[in-house]
Order: C-alpha cells, then structure tokens, then sequence
C-alpha cells in the first residue's frame, strides 16, 4: 500500500492531521513522522512547518502537500527536495480573512471602540455616521485570500484599491500592479491590509518609506506574515501618530515576547496568528482530492512557484 507521511511542528497536531488524512484517504496507509522513526519510503507528505529532518530521510517523496496557504517556512527548508510543492487555496481561509478586517476596520471607522468606554460611563451618546470615502482600504496582495478581502469591504461601500504583482480586473475594486504603480496604490491609501506572500521581494515592505507614503491616520491590518514588517519603524509612526492604529496577528517571533512593546502600546491589537485558521474537514478534502487526481494523471492547482516563491 503507498504511503503517506504528515509532519507538523507539533505530536499532538501531527497525530490530529494522521487521523483526519487517513479518514480522506483510505486507500493509502498515512503515517505520523516523529523523531527517531524509520523513513517510510511514503509518495506525498502532509506538512505544516515541519522539521528539516523529514525530506532529508523521506527521499521517495513525489510532491508535499502545505496545510496552509504560506509556503514562506517550507521553502526555507535546506533539504526541501525539488519536488512539487502545492499549497492550501482558500480552503475555507478566505471568508475568515474578510471577517478578521471588517471587524478591525468597524471598530475603528464606526466607533465601536469608543461605545465600550461610554458603556463604561453609562453614557448614551451616538457618534455621527460613518463616511464610508473617508476610510479608503488597500489589500497589498491580490490572490487567493486578497481578492474575497478586497471584495467583502467594497460591498459594504467602502472605496477598495489592491495592489499584485500583475495587472487584472477586479470588479468595484482599483487595481495597481507592480513596483512602478505602488506609491499611487498607497497615497489613496489610509486602511493597509496586508495578503502578500513573505518572499525575498517583500519582506520588510511596511517600512517607514511605505508608513509616509499613506494617508494621514492611517491604520495597519497586517495578516500575513510578521517579516513583511519592520517593527521598529511601525512603533515609531504609531509613537508619532501618522499612523493612528495597527492590527496584528503575525510577527517576526511567533509567539510575540511578553516582553515586546506590541503588547502595552495603546494603538496596536493583537491576535495570536488567528486570522484564518486551517480548516481540516475543507482542507483535508482539498488536498485528498489533488492527491487522487495526481494518481489519475491529471492536473493539480496550488502549485508553489519556486522562482517567485509563492
Ligand atoms: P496568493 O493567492 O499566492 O496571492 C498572493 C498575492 O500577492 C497575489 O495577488 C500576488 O500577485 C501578490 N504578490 C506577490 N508578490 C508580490 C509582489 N512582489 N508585489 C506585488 N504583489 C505581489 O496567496 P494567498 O493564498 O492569498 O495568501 C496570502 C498570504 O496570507 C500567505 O502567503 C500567508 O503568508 C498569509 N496567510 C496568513 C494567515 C493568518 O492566519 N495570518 C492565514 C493564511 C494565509 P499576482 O496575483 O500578480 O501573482
Ligand atoms: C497560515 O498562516 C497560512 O499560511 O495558512
């Protein structure tokens, strides 16, 4: 019987994806990696940050399949074999995403913050309406996850603009690409939301030359990756106030130290990399259905693009 192999950074989280893996995939004899196994000569791994240690003992692999959309830490494996690598598309991630930046960016555009301390007083005195072209929102990342983002705002009314890499069409949205377009993308821009990937091109790309560029008050809702951002230069707009607020769920140390200063300062609020959890019946099935179309010949979407790096 072919094998499967999963690996997790976790016994517990490995034993957890095994069983739900073997349940998709019957067919196929799916084992749990843990330190000091035997290789087990298996065709495809299931992997979410995994040791290094697994490809360089699993040396039959014929793809590895990520248990999330960023493929940042599995390619920075040194002994990653060139092999195909695919990666969980939506997988249910995106309609978490969109309800991660409505609720950050409601709670700042429609005051919602504000009536918790008038709760507190026992105070009962509404805020004046929202204008909705006040609050123009930029998603940084037009995929899988960036699009539906950029979609959910703009329907509430919101005016959207993204920025990719290469030029399309996005209905209701304003769509910039590339490095030529980016300035433009973040002078119309008060609300960033951030959906890159972490790649060697954008990494560290909400520096201060980028917090200048944005609109007065801006805000920052960073849900990808921690490294797209330089803390330093963040802590000193939110010190200075141009940029009034940021949302944060990921960051350079991942768990953030109790000692950082994200978690004291008044203006930044933080969530322990939740903004779209893996789903496992919907990613369970994504992957167990492109493994048996891969048995079957055919062709798979997700593949990672090793010389993009997304
Ligand atoms: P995706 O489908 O690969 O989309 C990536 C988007 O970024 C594409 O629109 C791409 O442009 C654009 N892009 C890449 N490099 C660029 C560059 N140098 N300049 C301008 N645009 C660039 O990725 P996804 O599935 O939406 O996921 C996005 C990221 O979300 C993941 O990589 C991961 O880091 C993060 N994530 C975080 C969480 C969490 O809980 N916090 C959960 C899931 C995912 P093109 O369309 O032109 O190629
Ligand atoms: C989570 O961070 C993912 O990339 O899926």
């Amino acid at each position: 019987m072919s094998k499967i192999i999963v690996a997790t950074a976790t016994p517990a989280a490995t034993k957890r994806w095994q069983e739900v893996m073997q349940a998709a995939l019957p067919q196929f004899e799916v084992v749990a990696w843990e330190p000091g196994i035997a290789p087990s000569g298996a065709r495809y791994a299931v992997v979410w940050s995994p040791p290094d240690t697994v490809f360089q003992q699993e040396t039959k692999l014929e793809a590895v399949f990520n248990l999330g959309a960023g493929v940042d830490a599995i390619l920075a494996l040194p002994s990653l074999p060139d092999i195909p690598v695919y990666r969980l598309e939506d997988a249910g991630m995106a309609p978490q995403m969109a309800e991660y930046v409505i609720h950050g960016l409601a709670t700042l555009s429609r005051g919602f913050d504000a009536y918790v301390q008038r709760q507190r007083e026992a105070s009962w005195s509404p805020l004046a309406a929202t204008r909705y072209e006040d609050w123009p929102v930029g998603v940084m990342g037009l995929g899988k996850l960036g699009s539906y983002v950029a979609k959910a705002v703009a329907a509430l009314g919101y005016p959207v603009a993204g920025w990719a890499r290469s030029a399309r069409n996005e209905e209701g949205i304003e769509v910039f690409h590339g490095a030529d377009q980016f300035a433009a993308f973040l002078s119309r821009t008060r609300v960033l939301v951030n959906l890159l990937p972490l790649t060697p091109e954008t990494q560290g790309i909400i520096n201060q030359d980028l917090l200048l560029k944005l609109l007065p008050d801006a805000v920052i809702i960073n849900i990808a990756r921690g490294a797209h951002v330089v803390d330093d230069d963040l802590l000193a707009a939110l010190d200075s106030g141009r940029v009034q607020a940021a949302i944060l769920d990921v960051f350079n140390q991942e768990p953030l130290p109790a000692s950082h200063r994200y978690w004291s300062h008044p203006s930044v609020k933080i969530t322990p990399h939740v903004a779209a959890v893996t789903l496992e019946a919907e990613a369970a099935q994504q992957i167990s259905e492109r493994i048996q179309r891969l048995e079957r010949g055919e062709s798979v979407s997700g593949l990672v693009r090793r010389e993009t790096g997304y």
